[in-house]
C-alpha cells in the first residue's frame, strides 16, 4: 500500500455525473501549479512556502502526477539551489514519521551505495561494524535495472523479513546493533510516491533529486552519521566520473547541513565487485567474508568502508587504528554472529547462515568459456548487471518477483592471464528461455586481449568529506 493509498480523502459528489471523487480535486486549485512549474522551467527560484506546499501536496495527494512530473522534469533541468534543496530535502523528511533512536546509545552509522554490480558489502559490513559496538540502521532497497538490492539478497534466506515497523526496526537495532530493513511506508513517504513518478518519468538523473531521496530516508531512520558509496563506472548508475564526485559533494554538503554527518568514497564499479553476482550467491560471498575467506576486493572494500564508519561513530581515531577492529571482528567470529542475531530477530533461517551450501541455488548450469589464449583486458559490470537481470536475478519493472538462485560466479578477474577454453564464469538459471535471452550481453562482457594490461587494485577513487 503507499502512502497516497493510506490517504483518507473526503469524498463529493461530482455535479455532471453524479459520481463520488475526492474532494482533495477542488482543492488542487488552491496551489498554483502551473506557475510555480513555469518559474522552474524559466530558471527562477521557488520560495520556501512554495517548496513545502508542492512536498506536502504531493503526498497527501493534491497534485495531480502531470503538475508533479512536468516540475520534476524542470527540476532536472535548471536544478535547485541550495536554498530549495535545503528546503525541499527538510519538506521530504516532514511528509512522514521521524524515527528516535536516542534510546540507543553512540552514534548510529548507515552506509548507502549507489548501487553496483556484485555489491554484497552492507551484508558483511553491517554485521562487522555492530560487532565492534557501532549500532547499524540500515534501511536498504531493491533491485532496479541492472544493479542489484540489499533486500532482494536477504530474501534469499527463507523467512527473512524486511517489512519492519518502527518498533520492531528499533527493538532488532538494540539486540543485535544492526537492522536490516527496506523503507517503510511511514518513513519520508514523499520520497516513495516521488521516486516511482520519477522512474517512470525519466527524471531519476539529477544529482539534487538523488540526494534528497537518498537523504531524506537516512534522517528520517534516525541516523546520525552516514557513508556514502558513490560507485563510478560501466555498472554504475552515474557512470562519469565528474557526476558522480558532483552527486557525492552535494550529499556530503547538504546532509551536513541537515545535521548528518557524511562521508562519501567514490569507489570503482567497471567491473563487479568480488566473484558472485546473484542474491543467493553473493550472500554466500559476504558469509565467506565473515568467515575470514572470500574475495580480496569485497573484503578490501569491506574493511574501508567499516573503517570509515567507525571512526564517524567514534569508535576509532582513525582509519587504520578502525581497520584493525574490523579484521578482528573477522578473526573472532563476532561480525558473523552479528549477522546470526540479526537474522534470528528478523525470522530468517539461521540454519542457511551456518551452511550456505542450503541457499537457493538454480539447477541449471552454463559455463562461459575463453575463445582464446591471453589476458582479460575488460569484464564489463553493466553488461553483466543486466545479464544478470534477464536471467531473473533482478527486475526490469518495480512489481516483478526475482529468482534467488539465478547468478553468475566469476572464475577471473580483469588482468588474469587465461588458457584458450578456461571457464571465465558458471551462470545458474532456472529458464533456458531467460539463459537464450542474457546469453551474448554475458559473453560479450567478457573482452580477452593480447597482452597484459596494467590493473588497478585501487577501489576507492576519491574521499570527500
Ligand atoms: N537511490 C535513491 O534512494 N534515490 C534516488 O533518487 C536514486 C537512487
Amino acid at each position: 500500500m503507499t502512502a497516497r493509498d493510506r490517504t483518507r480523502r473526503p469524498v463529493s459528489k461530482d455535479k455532471n455525473s453524479g459520481a463520488r471523487r475526492p474532494a482533495a480535486r477542488a482543492r488542487r486549485a488552491t496551489l498554483p501549479m502551473p506557475s510555480w512549474i513555469a518559474r522552474k522551467r524559466d530558471g527562477a527560484e521557488l520560495d520556501d512556502d512554495a517548496l513545502r506546499a508542492i512536498i506536502d501536496g504531493a503526498s497527501r495527494g493534491l497534485v495531480p502526477d502531470y503538475q508533479m512530473a512536468a516540475l520534476l522534469m524542470a527540476i532536472v533541468w535548471r536544478g535547485l539551489s541550495p536554498r530549495e534543496l535545503g528546503t525541499w530535502l527538510d519538506a521530504m523528511v516532514a511528509s512522514g514519521d521521524r524515527l528516535s533512536l536516542d534510546r540507543i546509545p553512540g552514534m548510529k552509522v548507515d552506509k548507502h551505495s549507489t548501487g553496483g554490480v556484485g555489491d554484497k558489502i552492507s551484508l558483511c559490513l553491517a554485521p562487522l561494524v555492530a560487532a565492534c559496538g557501532v549500532p547499524v540502521p540500515m534501511m536498504s532497497g531493491r533491485s532496479l535495472g541492472h544493479t542489484g538490492g540489499t533486500l532482494d539478497k536477504l530474501e534469499a534466506i527463507p523467512g527473512f523479513r524486511t517489512a519492519l515497523g518502527p518498533r520492531a526496526f528499533e527493538r532488532v537495532l538494540e539486540k543485535a546493533g544492526l537492522v536490516l530493513a527496506g523503507q517503510s511506508a511511514r518513513l519520508a513517504p514523499a520520497d516513495r510516491l516521488l521516486y516511482a513518478l520519477r522512474d517512470a518519468t525519466a527524471t531519476v538523473e539529477s544529482i539534487p533529486l538523488i540526494a534528497s531521496s537518498i537523504l531524506s530516508k537516512k534522517i528520517a531512520e534516525g541516523a546520525d552519521a552516514l557513508v556514502m558509496d558513490v560507485k563510478v563506472g560501466s555498472g554504475a548508475f552515474l557512470p562519469e566520473r565528474a557526476r558522480a564526485r558532483a552527486l557525492a559533494r552535494t550529499i556530503v554538503e547538504l546532509g551536513g547541513r541537515a545535521g548528518l554527518r557524511v562521508v562519501a568514497l567514490l569507489t570503482a564499479m567497471d567491473q563487479p565487485i568480488g566473484r558472485a553476482v546473484g542474491n543467493a550467491c553473493e550472500l554466500a560471498e559476504a558469509i565467506e567474508i565473515l568467515r575470514g575467506g572470500g574475495p580480496a576486493d569485497t573484503r578490501a572494500l569491506t574493511l574501508r568502508l567499516g573503517a570509515e564508519m567507525l571512526v564517524l561513530g567514534r569508535r576509532a581515531r582513525d582509519r587504520d587504528a578502525a581497520a584493525a577492529l574490523i579484521e578482528g571482528a573477522i578473526g573472532s567470529g563476532a561480525g558473523l554472529e552479528r549477522l546470526r542475531r540479526c537474522v534470528a530477530l528478523q525470522g530468517g533461517d539461521l540454519r542457511v547462515i551456518d551452511d550456505p551450501r542450503r541457499l537457493p541455488r538454480a539447477p541449471r548450469v552454463k559455463e562461459i568459456r575463453a575463445r582464446a589464449s591471453g589476458w582479460l583486458t575488460r569484464l564489463d559490470a553493466g553488461q553483466l548487471g543486466r545479464g544478470a537481470t534477464l536471467l531473473g536475478a533482478g527486475r526490469l519493472r518495480q512489481d516483478e518477483r526475482v529468482d534467488a538462485g539465478v547468478g553468475i560466479e566469476l572464475d577471473h578477474k580483469v588482468g588474469d592471464e587465461i588458457e584458450r577454453g578456461e571457464r571465465l564464469a558458471t551462470v545458474r538459471f532456472n529458464d533456458p528461455a531467460r539463459w537464450s535471452a542474457a546469453r551474448t550481453l554475458l559473453e560479450q562482457a567478457f573482452v580477452m586481449g593480447a597482452g597484459p594490461v596494467r590493473v588497478s587494485r585501487r577501489m576507492v577513487l576519491e574521499t570527500i568529506a
